[in-house]
């Protein structure tokens, strides 16, 4: 009875993790392509275009998906509404591809058109955070975590509507490129770098079977980042840079202390060896810490570097973000969700029945490391490529994440093969997360 309330439970994440996925290669074929594009501005229609098509299709799909999967876990309780989740997961999937289209013909009333389902789901998300939340009666910081990385999602969502609208209609006394970076921050900032802070000392201790010894860093982090954030994004939108650079200090403080407090949790693991997963996951966390660092480099007095493409713009700082930070941590993600729900689904209503494999029996993790290096490699030459504008390095990184992406979906299928052809061993073994 369990084992299938469980497995019932596993299908939604599991439908964003597979969402997720299917983004993955198709963000990847886009960069893939054309990979000129990271030499241009990144206010350049192609480049939005493919930033939405990694950061919604890709990233925003794996991450709300975890928290459907993390947050009945991590708080024990239940989902407040599963069909809201499935009403999510569908505006979410038919609006990416029309969001991804408008951008990239920059046709702000299409956007608008396919933006607000997407905007209906993302409000759906957060009601049903916040009363899952609510139901728990927890108050600690994962759950002040989940909370707020809703909100900041939500409030993401609301300014790219009003963006799009101010390209359509000019009506708001900004310059829009200020519009679009407090956009970008309270999205790639608030809701990511705010989830990171709590939910990964729920996931990291039971991965690892470890523990938090110490609550207080995780608290503080997570405030001082809040309190960063708060001020950070209406000092991009007035050009306030002192206010700015004041903001990232504090979001960099917060940055270090979890970092300290994570730090100590791994330091508690009784499972030594890091699986390929959890490595990439930590080097994406370990890289996110550069994000304030840059950024303070950006707003420096009398800094040459601005929007334009060359030089050390908001290009190599956004390519450093999203291929060095987010999407080894999203993948890596990837790497323990779906061999996990993949069992639940699989193999859950079976255990006591009939012998079952573990979920890491599951996953060849030789060939989970190759994808992940070649992702990882693909990081340096993007990274100078966007900065030199030299074709040839651009052409090698996307080139290397490619090849990463495609071994990578390569060996999810056959993670995910086990769900219409379960595969049942001669002797049991005892499921492990
Ligand atoms: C309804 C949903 C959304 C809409 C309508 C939207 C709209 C926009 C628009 C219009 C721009 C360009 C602004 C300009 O040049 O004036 C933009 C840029 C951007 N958005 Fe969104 N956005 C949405 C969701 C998100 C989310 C959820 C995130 C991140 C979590 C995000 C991250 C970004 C980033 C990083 C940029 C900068 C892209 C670049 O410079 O190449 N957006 N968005």
């Amino acid at each position: 009875m369990a084992a299938s309330w469980l497995a019932t439970q596993g299908r939604l994440p599991l439908a964003f993790m597979l969402l997720g996925l299917g983004w993955l290669g198709v963000a990847t074929a886009m960069l893939a392509l054309s990979p000129g594009v990271l030499a241009l501005s990144h206010a350049a229609p192609a480049v939005v275009a493919l930033t939405h098509a990694w950061v919604l299709g890709v990233f925003v799909s794996v991450a709300t998906g975890a928290i459907y999967q993390i947050a009945p876990v991590a708080l024990g309780t239940t989902l407040w509404r599963e069909r809201l989740g499935w009403w999510h997961f569908a505006l979410q999937s038919i609006s990416i591809p029309g969001m991804v289209y408008a951008f990239s013909r920059w046709d702000m009333a299409t956007l608008g058109l396919f933006a607000s389902p997407f905007a209906l789901g993302i409000g759906l998300f957060a009601i049903n955070t916040w009363k899952t939340v609510r139901n728990s009666g927890r108050h600690d910081a994962v759950a002040w975590s989940l909370q707020l990385a809703a909100l900041w999602l939500l409030l993401t969502v609301v300014v790219g509507l009003v963006a799009a609208a101010n390209r359509l209609w000019t009506f708001l006394p900004f310059d829009p490129i200020t519009v679009l970076r407090a956009h970008a921050h309270l999205g790639l900032g608030g809701f990511f770098l705010t989830l990171l802070q709590g939910v990964t000392f729920r996931l990291v201790p039971m991965f690892t079977l470890g523990d938090v010894p110490d609550w207080r860093p995780v608290r503080s982090g997570l405030w001082l980042s809040q309190f960063g954030l708060i001020s950070l994004a209406p000092a991009l939108l007035l050009q306030w840079n002192l206010l700015a650079s004041a903001s990232a200090v504090l979001v960099l403080a917060g940055m270090l202390s979890s970092g300290h407090a994570f730090r100590r949790t791994l330091a508690t693991r009784k499972k030594r060896a890091l699986d390929p997963g959890l490595r990439a996951f930590l080097a994406g966390c370990g890289a996110l810490l550069l994000a304030p660092i840059l950024g303070l480099l950006l707003l420096w007095p009398a800094s040459p570097w601005g929007s334009g493409g060359g030089g050390f713009g908001a290009m190599p700082y956004a390519v450093a973000l999203l291929v060095g930070g987010l999407l080894p941590v999203i993948v890596g993600m990837l790497c323990k969700v779906i061999p996990f729900l993949t069992w639940m689904i699989a193999y859950g209503p079976k255990v006591g029945r009939v012998p079952t494999p573990s979920a890491g029996a599951l996953t060849a993790p030789r060939l989970e490391a190759w994808a992940l290096s070649l992702q990882g490699s693909a990081v340096v030459p993007l990274f100078i490529g966007a900065w030199t504008q030299e074709p040839w390095l651009l052409s090698l990184g996307a080139c290397l994440l490619a090849a990463g992406v495609m071994l990578f979906v390569y060996h999810a299928g056959l993670v995910l093969r086990h769900l219409w052809a379960p595969r049942i061993p001669a002797s049991a073994a005892p499921p492990s997360p």
